[in-house]
């Protein structure tokens, strides 16, 4: 992209309806929050469980900062390995049944990490056609063989392994997947990736603290799965962990850059995150009334001319087909107070722009209530 051709490219987004404008959050993040100065009640964030501004958390950071101050000042090979980064790891790993656990950043990072230190330009990354953006990334940067297959089709899956010869196969999969709310189907991924040797990676950013990995069709932790959870969606604060064996933690210690040559997440992170896993252990309140807004949403919405994508997490994905449509309901659903932001290519594929409703603990049903009503005004 030259200077020059800056502006022309802006105003070509702007003609085809995709051209992206952020807004400002003011005050804290929740279902009722103050976006450009309006009250608007959101259906547009990650937090699933509705922790991002719970006090327990925000004390757990703020104690942490007067005791510890706020950056980490050095990477974590260097002298920024600070003891709170390290009881989050051996929690985290004993939550999900790990033997080991490596904390990250952010779960982009942790991905790029994580395929970089165990792929190179001979081996070959298996993907799902819907995983994530920094997934894709990750197989760029590899610069290993990027064989992408059919949404949760295990039989293409399998095929391209069958064909494969390199040396080192990497599996790597959302576990939920962000703009569609469905789920992988893990114990088959799990069933392939030990007939072919292949590791499986398994991106739970969405799922995680929202389903049990018993859920998710993984009861046990078996060497060749790696296992992400991201800490700023269901857990309400910042970053991700990868957990796995000893061995394969021990490995990206030594390889995942994004590990080696960032500065540590401030301390007071690890503290509010080992609050959240608390509370998250805790949180099978939250988890049923979720469950029930699912169903009550799906409920409210059936026969709409827009459907709902089939899901039962959180993400409730309404299908809108075009950009326009999609953007015109969007703004119509602001004036009425309801923040509902279009998703459109290439986040999605063409023609699959939709609202992607994104569930909290914190609602309730009368909300649901008025977005239905809203809905059904527009379609009418
Ligand atoms: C499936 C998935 N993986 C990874 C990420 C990246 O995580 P983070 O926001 O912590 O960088 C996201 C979203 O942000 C995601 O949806």
């Amino acid at each position: 992209m030259r200077c020059a051709d800056l502006e022309p490219g802006l105003a070509a987004l702007a003609a085809g309806g995709s051209l992206r404008q952020r807004r400002v959050l003011a005050g804290a993040q929740g279902v009722r929050v103050e976006i450009d100065g309006r009250a608007m009640l959101s259906f547009a964030s990650n937090d699933y469980l509705g922790l991002a501004a719970h006090p327990e958390i925000a004390a757990a950071a703020c104690a942490a900062a007067q005791t510890y101050g706020v950056g980490a000042g050095a990477s974590h090979l260097l002298s920024g390995h600070h003891a709170l980064h390290d009881a989050l790891e051996t929690r985290f790993a004993a939550m999900v049944g790990a033997p080991a656990a490596l904390l990250f950043s952010t779960g982009y990072m942790a991905n790029l990490g994580v395929v970089t230190a165990l792929l190179g330009r001979h081996d070959a990354l298996f993907a799902d056609k819907l995983n994530h953006a920094s997934l894709v990334d990750a197989a760029r940067l590899s610069g290993a063989d990027h064989q992408r297959y059919h949404h949760n089709d295990m039989a293409d899956l399998a095929r391209r392994l069958a064909a494969s010869t390199a040396p080192t196969k990497l599996i790597a999969v959302d576990a939920v997947f962000s703009m569609d709310g469905d789920t992988a189907p893990l114990a088959e991924l799990l069933a392939l990736a030990e007939r072919y040797d292949a590791w499986l990676l398994q991106d739970d950013a969405h799922g995680f603290g929202v389903l049990s990995l018993a859920e998710r069709g993984v009861t046990a932790m078996p060497e060749r799965l790696l296992y992400l959870a991201t800490f700023g969606k269901a857990a309400g604060v910042a970053g991700a962990a990868v957990a796995g064996s000893a061995n394969a933690v021990a490995w990206l210690v030594n390889r995942a850059r994004t590990y080696i040559y960032t500065t540590a997440q401030p301390p007071l992170l690890a503290a509010a995150t080992l609050k959240s896993l608390d509370l998250i252990a805790q949180a099978d309140d939250r988890r049923a009334h979720l469950r029930a807004l699912i169903a009550h949403l799906q409920q409210r919405l059936a026969g709409l001319p827009w459907r709902l994508m089939p899901s039962v997490t959180p993400i409730q994905p309404l299908l809108v087909g075009d950009n326009a449509t999609a953007v015109r309901l969007s703004q119509a659903l602001a004036e009425r107070g309801i923040w509902l932001p279009a998703i459109r290519p290439p986040t999605v594929p063409e023609g699959t722009a939709r609202l992607r409703i994104s569930l909290s603990a914190a609602h309730g049903f009368d909300g649901l209530d008025a977005l239905a009503d809203a809905l059904w005004g527009l379609a009418t």
